[in-house]
């Protein structure tokens, strides 16, 4: 299976799928990285794995169609069978997802369907939440609401800063995102009717 990772700034679970795929048993390879922002931090990093960069800036086209038709041509041209969004910060359009429905998903850091958007730790702090985690889910054309694939939970501390609970979320993040994809890659977890649906002796 052949991976492409799309991301906007750090890349971290960019960095966690690449590690994970150089491993000779995971049943996916990254074979290109895809970034929206010139400066992503992330594109380093790839770079410096071996793996193909390329920079799809929106400013460059007319409308989000003409964006979305630049990032396809990259992945058509890399062979790319799935996507993993990492970090990538555009609301993709229904043509978009739809043309790659169970075969495109991405991390939340929160336990959805609570708290999609952006801000979820914060707004964790603020609910007086006692757990919080992250989310791997089929992309759909709704934001952060696909069918969910794995989702890992961590304690809230009272003392907790924002950033002391993102990093807590943060690395579990970096767990369960290639724990999911090579769930998807592998066709231990698909799509079908908008539910996920796990091989045999995963229920
Ligand atoms: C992560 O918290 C991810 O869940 C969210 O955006 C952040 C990206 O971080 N979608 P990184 O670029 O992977 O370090």
């Amino acid at each position: 299976n052949r991976v492409g990772v799309l991301i906007s700034g750090r890349g971290s679970n960019m960095t966690a799928l690449i590690r994970a795929a150089a491993e000779a048993d995971f049943p996916a390879e990254i074979v290109c990285v895809i970034s929206d922002q010139p400066e992503a931090q992330g594109l380093a990093v790839a770079a410096s794995s071996g793996i193909p960069t390329f920079v799809a800036p929106r400013a460059g086209h007319p409308n989000k169609a003409a964006h979305e038709g630049e990032i396809q041509r990259i992945l058509d041209e890399a062979g790319v069978e799935i996507i993993c969004l990492a970090g990538f910060m555009r609301i993709l359009s229904a043509d978009f997802t739809n043309r790659w429905v169970g075969r495109l998903i991405n991390i939340h850091p929160s336990l959805l369907p609570l708290f999609p958007g952006l801000t979820t730790h914060a707004r964790v702090i603020q609910q007086g939440m006692r757990i919080h985690g992250c989310t791997v889910h089929f992309v759909t054309a709704e934001m952060d609401a696909g069918p969910i694939i794995a989702q890992a939970a961590v304690p809230v501390l009272p003392t907790d800063t924002e950033g002391e609970l993102a990093v807590r979320v943060l690395n579990m993040e970096h767990k369960i995102y290639p724990l999911a994809l090579s769930m998807v890659a592998s066709g231990k977890a698909r799509m079908e009717n908008n539910r996920t649906v796990y091989a045999h002796g995963l229920e």
